[in-house]
């Protein structure tokens, strides 16, 4: 009669675990942009895309510089497929675009919002077509530098490439290192030759990007070189070198210094780089001396990259001091780690914490407390503090609820070089709750069995761990797997049948069984403690005649499991 009892209550538990009406649930997650990018485009038409999962399917929007887009012929954008369409792109739709994808849950909507896409028109032009022409006059054998003139030229693009052209636009040859080039577009003749003055010489740098196709031409020099009877011999001199060079994190720095200095033995000086302790810098997987010594090249730049460096040439004349040239190594605010805002799955009724504390490359001013975003929306006066604890380091989302608080939130902190931002979507479950109270103190007799299954549920997304363990004593704090005469990982039933044991086996029986109901981002622990009786049963059939209803009374459980699954 109890056991029927039993089996309709457990019956009854699992009817009511199916008619509970929980929905698959999950925040938008924008899959594309993950990144802070910048576009140089060229082309007229084009499309950006916006990509997202989550449940329902995300719907889409774009802004411009953070407003929204006012319906034209130049921009659109698919609100379900996310892509933002140009048309006839110009300097006028340059700008900084951001993406939103937005899931609409009950009575609210999850909104997250894509790191920064700047799209600019890439071009190479100069408006004006005709060049002026400077003289400039030099001595044979002596250095000059010539500017690349681009006050007049409007480029945009990722990198540029500066060559130095003749009248009739011939790229000029470097002649061996003679002439050198620097990061300017700037171009130093070591030591002139009377050639270089061909009639007119009339030189301009010229610069490029994708295609030397499109090459633009800055202002022209004539230059005229004076021969002298007597080849002279001078020691190097420094006339130039990268001052200020500033360079982010992770990105290259390029330090120059340009030496005069003829020498008829050795045209160019050797140039050397060292560091602070005296140590030469030799190209490597970090560095790259280039360019006869005037260009030293640092890789994937880190914090301890900001220092000096030092040149200094030599040749058979003399050598000249060493020079300082420094390498200010910034960044934009780089998040601690484990302090980056970070998508959450939490059970209901929990509060979630989100970290944003970053801060600037090392001797640099700290970043500004961080702006904090609700489902794209700024937090201010309008934010429920009841349920949204903002501070300037975190921010608290209390008794989380599913799914009115499936949200994202997004931090961004600024410094004098640019901004980051971080996102955090938060998705919330239902907790792991039992499906029938769980009798927690129960007491065995030797031959006897007693039913230790627990049965929990949970959030329809998360499938449930059951491990057992079995602590004997209260001193015990490891505990041992459990040994149990049945247990069933598809029905979770669990069970001690002490039949047939040894009475020291069945000394060991007794103690704590520990359930440990788990899934990817929760856990819930159930303990039952479990008593010996006093005394043992004793030894005849009628502990056999008893196994015999309950073995059944066990199959029949399981087989109205497997029906009602
Ligand atoms: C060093 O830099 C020069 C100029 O940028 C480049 O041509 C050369 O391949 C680089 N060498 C190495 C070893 O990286
Ligand atoms: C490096 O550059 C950053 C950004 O321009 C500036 O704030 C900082 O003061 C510079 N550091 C040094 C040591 O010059
Ligand atoms: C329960 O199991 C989960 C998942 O394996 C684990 O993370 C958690 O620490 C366990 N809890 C205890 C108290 O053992």
């Amino acid at each position: 009669m109890l056991q029927l009892k039993s089996l309709l209550l457990l019956n009854s538990f699992f009817f009511t675990n199916h008619c509970i009406t929980d929905v698959l649930l999950s925040p938008p997650d924008i899959t594309n942009p993950t990144e802070a990018v910048t576009l140089y485009k060229g082309e007229l038409d084009f499309v950006v895309k916006c990509e997202a999962t989550g449940i329902p399917k995300p719907t889409f929007q774009w802004k411009r510089n953070n407003q929204d887009i006012p319906p034209s012929s130049y921009i659109t954008y698919d609100a379900n497929t996310g892509d933002l369409t140009f048309k006839g792109f110009s300097e006028r739709e340059e700008g900084e675009y951001r993406c939103y994808a937005s899931n609409v849950l009950e009575q609210t909507t999850a909104v997250s919002v894509s790191q920064p896409v700047t799209i600019k028109k890439y071009r190479f032009l100069r408006p004006d077509s005709n060049l002026a022409t400077e003289p400039v006059s030099i001595k044979q054998y002596d250095y000059v530098k010539l500017f690349c003139k681009k006050d007049k030229l409007e480029v945009v693009a990722e990198s540029i490439n500066y060559n130095w052209y003749s009248k009739s636009n011939d790229m000029l040859s470097l002649d061996d290192g003679r002439l050198y080039i620097d990061q300017n577009g700037d171009l130093h003749i070591n030591y002139a030759k009377t050639t270089d003055a061909s009639d007119p010489f009339g030189s301009k740098c010229g610069l490029s990007g994708r295609s030397s196709a499109n090459i633009v031409f800055g202002d022209a020099y004539n230059l005229y070189v004076t021969p002298v009877t007597q080849i002279p011999g001078q020691a190097p001199v420094l006339k130039w070198f990268s001052a200020n060079v500033v360079a982010e994190m992770s990105h290259s720095a390029r330090l120059e210094c340009v030496f005069s200095g003829y020498d008829p033995m050795q045209p160019l000086p050797t140039i050397t780089w060292t560091l602070d302790d005296g140590s030469i810098i030799s190209t490597n997987q970090k560095y790259n001396v280039s360019s006869n010594g005037r260009s030293l090249i640092i890789y994937k730049l880190l914090e301890q990259d900001e220092r000096n460096y030092y040149c200094k040439a030599k040749n058979n004349f003399g050598e000249s001091n060493p020079h300082q040239v420094f390498l200010n190594v910034t960044s934009k605010p780089i998040f601690y780690e484990n302090k980056a805002p970070r998508d959450v799955t939490v059970s209901q009724n929990k509060d979630v914490t989100i970290p944003c504390e970053a801060r600037s490359a090392s001797g640099e001013t700290p970043p500004s407390p961080a702006l904090w975003y609700v489902n794209g929306r700024q937090t201010g006066q309008h934010t429920n503090r009841n349920k949204i604890d903002v501070k300037a380091n975190s921010l608290t989302i209390k008794s989380i609820k599913k799914p009115d608080d499936i949200m994202c939130v997004v931090c961004i902190v600024s410094n004098s070089v640019g901004e980051t931002m971080g996102e955090a979507c938060v998705n919330v479950i239902l907790p792991i709750d039992l499906t029938q109270p769980v009798n927690a103190n129960q007491e065995i007799a030797l031959g006897d069995f007693i039913e230790l299954t627990v049965l929990a549920k949970t959030d329809i997304s998360q499938q449930l761990n059951y491990k057992w363990t079995h602590f004997r004593n209260k001193n015990d704090l490891v505990g041992e797997e459990p040994k149990f005469t049945f247990y069933d990982p598809v029905t979770k039933m669990a069970y001690i049948n002490t039949f047939g044991m040894s009475e020291s086996e069945f000394e060991s029986v007794g103690g704590d069984y520990v359930v440990n109901i788990s899934h990817l981002y929760d856990y819930r622990i159930e303990r039952i403690h479990v008593t010996l009786q006093d005394k043992p049963a004793p030894d005849d059939m009628s502990g056999q005649s008893n196994l015999v209803p309950r073995i059944l009374y066990f199959l029949t459980t399981i087989l109205t499991l497997f029906f009602s699954l």
